[in-house]
């Protein structure tokens, strides 16, 4: 955990924006995988941690703002519990870690609420996203399971979105620690892709590495050499020449922070000149949208500079043609690059993400595109200093998007679809980094992974 001073100032500060009421942050229960006592790895809930620090299940933090007092209630162990799980600290000497005074058994819970709500007092809570949470609120509040995404406190959402967006230097370091582990399996990952190894292989000993240095992975690993299915978990293709190897993974850190990185490799080690070719377009789309990284741009400008990078890159290799401006303004590009240029990071791989996508990305000022890959873009509003994003654009030959946009001839004037079908066996290429954003720029957070294609080459012959 971090100094309890560090919990109750995000708690005076959460305070300060939701103004009145009592704010309820529930932390998680164990979630059951296939009978009720084998359970998941058990993942806290990311507020609770932020709030409360305490990273263990069964535990809620009452803020009382109007009386000015914070709860965590939270059973103490008794002989049963210690008999199977050890030992554990007493609730009050927990609490005090995080800076709270006042603790009570889990029981209490519904005491307090009901007599907040009998006194018409607001009681604020974030949407939920376990079915466990669903019902525990739904049995606290009285609130039908269906109508519970109606009654979320705006104020609240907002207001912890405007705290942990700006993340502080002890964060920053933990995100640090997440992609130096990150480097350990990417470095891996590289070493590993030779032809005849299964996916499965590298996956498991990359998310192995993760569990032995930090925590689990920060998101099921995305690893395949067919890169150009976006979120590909099968990993059960053998590796051949001439396919590229996309490695998307992260780690969490002891503390829950989390890594999000990916990087794509020719299996064997080598790149040919095709490779090459659509390699060093997304490498630029990454590099120079990094450069151009500041406070005060805003994130679907800088995703709008990567596509215009990759129309132009694919416009020289005869993929695209017309005017680049005009190809990227009518959404031509989203045929190579269907995806946003990437989003907040933090104790969640997404960060927030649950609270409501367009309360994290989006504001008054930048709204949402309705366009086809735009749309999909997670982060678009204007960077501040100690904001934590991705920057992650890729390069994708997705057979059936070719064929569907050929049939519709969607885009005949930018989109040379000849040439297109002969990419169809390429795959894709995503390159995705963590970056800070400073007072006067960025900073590329972690030890450097190898991305140009000299570096990949030569860390992938390292273990020769
Ligand atoms: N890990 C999925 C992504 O890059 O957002
Ligand atoms: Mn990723
Ligand atoms: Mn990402």
């Amino acid at each position: 955990m971090f100094d309890a001073k560090i919990y109750t100032d995000r708690r005076n500060r959460l305070i300060s924006e939701v103004k009145s009421g009592i704010i309820l942050i529930l932390g998680n229960p164990e979630a059951s995988y296939n009978y009720p006592a084998n359970t998941y790895a058990f993942r806290q809930d990311s507020n609770f941690l932020y709030f409360f620090g305490l990273d263990h299940p069964d535990l809620a933090g009452v803020i009382d703002i109007d009386n000015n007092k914070d709860y965590i209630f939270g059973n103490d162990v008794d002989i049963d519990d210690i008999i199977w799980m050890g030992p554990q600290p007493l609730m009050s000497d927990q609490a005090a870690k995080a800076g709270v005074n006042n603790t009570a058994p889990l029981k209490a819970l519904p005491e307090i609420i009901s007599e907040a709500k009998s006194k018409g007092r607001k009681i604020h809570f974030v949407p939920p996203y376990r079915g466990e949470t669903y019902m525990q609120i739904s049995n606290l509040l009285g609130i039908p399971i269906g109508e519970i995404r109606n009654h979320v406190s705006v104020d609240l959402i907002k207001g912890i979105i405007k705290l942990r967006s700006v993340k502080d230097e002890f964060e920053i370091a933990e995100i640090e620690k997440a992609v130096d582990i990150a480097y350990e399996m990417h470095t891996t990952s590289m070493r590993m892709a030779k032809p005849g190894v299964i996916e499965r292989e590298i996956a498991g000993t990359i998310e192995g590495i993760s569990l032995a240095k930090g925590g689990p992975v920060s998101f099921p690993i995305i690893l395949s050499v067919h890169g150009e299915t976006l979120h590909n978990h099968y990993h059960g293709n053998t590796l051949t020449l001439g396919r590229m190897l996309v490695t998307d993974a992260g780690a969490e850190t002891t503390m829950h922070y989390a890594s999000d990185i990916t990087r794509t490799v020719p299996v064997g080690g080598k790149f040919n000149q095709r490779q090459k070719d659509i390699y060093e377009i997304v490498l630029e789309a990454n590099q120079k949208t990094i450069t151009a990284t500041k406070p005060g741009i805003t994130n679907k400008e800088l995703h709008l500079m990567a596509a215009k990078i990759i129309a132009s890159g694919l416009k020289n290799l005869g993929l695209m043609s017309g005017n680049v401006d005009d190809a990227v303004a009518k959404g031509a590009h989203a045929m190579f690059f269907p995806h946003g240029l990437g989003h907040m990071l933090g104790l969640d791989v997404h960060d927030m993400e649950g609270m409501g996508e367009n309360y994290i990305g989006y504001n008054d000022k930048v709204k949402r595109s309705e366009q086809f890959g735009t749309a999909f873009l997670r982060l678009g509003k204007e960077h501040q200093p100690g904001y934590v994003f991705t920057i992650e654009p890729g390069i994708y030959f997705i057979p059936a998007l070719i064929d569907k946009w050929r049939s519709e001839k969607k885009f005949t004037e930018f989109i040379n679809y000849d040439k297109a079908e002969s990419f169809k066996d390429f795959g894709g290429i995503r390159i995705e980094d963590n970056i800070l954003v400073t007072e006067t720029g960025n900073k590329v957070l972690g030890k450097p992974i190898p991305k140009s294609i000299k570096d990949i080459e030569n860390m992938m012959s390292s273990g020769d």
